[in-house]
């Protein structure tokens, strides 16, 4: 099962303002982060056991222009996506992204590498049902 963290939930962190104004968003608002590199929003997860856990990450950018950005966690760098246009910013599309995560509390960041910043970010579901590294069993 995942578990999902809300965008405006503590204890995550958005470097921009906490919107409400496009429909379709879950819980009571999305990151709406400033229009700039390094703009980042921040989730902190639980995992119970090191290994890999998948994110589905609930996003909607209303322009034609991708938002590239990195992905960083517990501080290090853990890969890149981008963020395409969606059609809208009423339109949410969910991107499912893997990353390697440490037992006990993580934070995943995703990091903005280009002038646009992120996209709207609506949640992170988390799984954390990656097998666990040969030398923990
Ligand atoms: C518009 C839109 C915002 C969005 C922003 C952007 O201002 O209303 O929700 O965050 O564009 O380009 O990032
Ligand atoms: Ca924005």
């Amino acid at each position: 099962a995942s578990i999902r963290y809300e965008a405006e939930s503590s204890p995550a962190v958005c470097t921009g303002t906490v919107d409400a104004n496009w429909p379709g968003h879950s819980g009571s608002g999305f990151c709406n982060g400033t229009n700039a590199s390094g703009a980042y929003a921040q989730f902190t997860v639980n995992a119970a056991a090191s290994g890999t856990a998948t994110l589905g990450i609930r996003f909607a950018n209303g322009t034609t222009t991708v938002r590239p950005t990195s992905l960083i966690v517990n501080g290090s760098a853990a890969g890149s996506t981008s963020f395409e246009g969606t059609g809208a910013w009423s339109t949410w599309v969910t991107k499912t992204l893997t990353v390697p995560v440490k037992a006990g509390a993580n934070t995943i960041r995703l990091n903005p590498t280009a002038s646009g910043g992120l996209p709207n970010i609506d949640y992170l579901d988390v799984e954390t049902g990656g097998q666990p590294p040969a030398n923990a069993l």
